[in-house]
C-alpha cells in the first residue's frame, strides 16, 4: 500500500546540511494502522510528511498504492494526494470558517455541487459526532472537537489512507482516548489504511497493528507492537517501553525481600487469553517450590490482553529450575533474571 524506498530527506544547503532521514525504507499494509515512534528530532514528521510528498525527498521513492509519486508531475500528484489524508498536532483549521465550511473546504476545492457538500458534510459531521457544533468556529471548540474537525476534513475527499503527525499530543489523556477510539472506528468501517506518528508508546499500544522505532533518521526496530512492546530489542525502543516491571527495580526487591533458602528471580509475560495462573500454581504444586509475585502489569495492546509478572521462585534451586523448565514446556514465556 505505502512504499517508502531509499528514502532520503536532507535540509538546507551544502556546509549546512542537516539530514533529516537517511536511505529509509518501510512497507505499510493495506488496511493496518501503523505506527512510528521516535524521539523529537527523529525525522517523524519529515517521514509523514514525504509520504504525500508535502516534503519532497532528497533522493528515494514514494509509492502509493502502486503509483509512484515521486515520478509524477504536480497536475497528477494533485489527484494522488486526493486519495491522502492528513491531521496535524494543532489541527490547522480556518480560523474564519465555521465547523460545516472547514469540512467542506477540500470539496470546494474540487468544485464539487452545492448538493452534494450539503450531502457530505452532514454525514461527516455525523460520524466525528459534531452535528450540533455546525455552525461554531474553532475558537468556540474544544481541542478534541477542532481534531474531529480535523478528521472530518480529512476523510471529506474520501482518501484511501490517514496520515496523523502528532494528532493526539496537544490533546489530555481522556481526551486522546476518545480520538483514538474515533481513528479506530474509521480504520474498521473504512479499511483505511492509517499512519501514526507519535512520541508517546501508549497511543502506539492503544490501537496500532504494527510499529516501527524511528532514530536519527532510520528505522532501528519494527514488528507487530505485542512483539516489540514486550520483547523491545534495540536501546530506543527499550527507553519507549521502560515502565513498572523495570528488571532491575524487581530484582533488588526480588533480594531484599525475606526469602527461604535460595531462589530466583523471573519474568513471565504473556499475551492473549492464555492463562498463566493455572500454569503456575499447578507447576509450582508439582515441584514443591514456593512463589512470591513481586510486581505485575496486566494491560491491554489493541484489543489482546497481556501482562508481565515478575517471580520470585523460592526453595531447592534444582527444584527451581525445574520449575521454569516446565513453565517453558508449556508455552509460557519465561525469562530468569537472577
Ligand atoms: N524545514 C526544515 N529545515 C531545516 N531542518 C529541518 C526542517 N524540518 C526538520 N528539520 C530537521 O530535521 C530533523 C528531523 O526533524 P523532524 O522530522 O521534524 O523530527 P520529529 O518530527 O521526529 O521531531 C531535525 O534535526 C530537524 O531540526
Ligand atoms: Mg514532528
Amino acid at each position: 500500500m505505502i512504499e517508502l524506498k531509499r528514502l532520503t530527506k536532507q535540509y538546507g544547503k551544502s556546509g549546512m546540511l542537516t539530514t533529516a532521514l537517511s536511505e529509509l525504507d518501510l512497507s505499510i499494509e493495506k488496511g493496518e494502522i501503523f505506527g512510528v515512534i521516535g524521539h523529537s528530532g527523529a525525522g517523524k514528521s519529515t517521514l509523514i510528511r514525504c509520504i504525500n510528498l508535502l516534503e519532497r525527498p532528497t533522493s528515494g521513492e514514494v509509492w502509493v498504492n502502486g503509483v509512484n509519486l515521486t515520478a509524477l508531475n504536480n497536475k497528477r500528484l494533485q489527484g494522488e494526494r486526493r486519495k491522502i489524508g492528513m491531521i496535524f498536532q494543532h489541527f490547522n483549521l480556518l480560523s474564519s470558517a465555521t465547523v460545516f465550511d472547514n469540512i467542506a473546504f477540500p470539496l470546494r476545492l474540487i468544485k464539487t455541487s452545492k448538493a452534494k457538500i450539503e450531502r457530505k458534510v452532514n454525514e461527516l459531521l455525523a460520524l466525528v459526532g459534531l452535528e450540533a457544533h455546525r455552525n461554531k468556529y474553532p475558537s468556540q471548540l474544544s481541542g478534541g472537537q477542532k481534531q474531529r474537525v480535523g478528521i472530518a476534513r480529512a476523510l471529506a475527499s474520501d482518501p484511501e489512507v490517514l496520515l496523523c503527525d502528532e494528532a493526539t499530543s496537544a490533546l489530555d489523556p481522556q481526551t486522546t482516548e476518545s480520538i483514538l477510539k474515533l481513528l479506530l472506528d474509521i480504520n474498521k468501517r473504512f479499511n483505511l489504511t492509517i499512519v501514526l506518528i507519535t512520541h508517546e508508546m501508549h497511543v502506539i499500544q492503544s490501537i496500532c497493528d504494527r510499529v516501527a522505532v524511528i532514530h536519527q533518521g532510520g528505522i532501528v526496530e519494527q514488528g507487530p507492537v505485542a512483539e516489540v512492546f514486550l520483547k523491545p530489542k534495540h536501546e530506543v525502543t527499550k527507553e519507549f517501553v521502560r515502565n513498572e516491571t523495570d528488571s532491575e527495580e524487581a530484582l533488588k526487591l526480588a533480594t531484599y525481600a525475606p526469602y527461604i533458602g535460595s531462589f530466583r528471580a523471573a519474568k513471565i509475560t504473556f499475551l492473549g487469553s492464555k492463562t498463566y495462573e493455572s500454569t503456575l500454581s499447578q507447576t509450582v504444586r508439582e515441584t514443591g517450590v514456593a512463589f512470591a509475585i513481586l510486581q505485575g502489569t496486566i494491560s491491554t495492546i489493541k484489543d489482546t490482553p497481556y501482562g508481565q509478572l515478575i517471580v520470585r521462585f523460592e526453595g531447592k534451586m534444582p527444584a527451581i529450575d525445574l520449575t521454569i523448565q516446565r513453565l517453558q514446556e508449556q508455552g509460557l514465556d519465561v525469562e530468569v533474571m537472577g
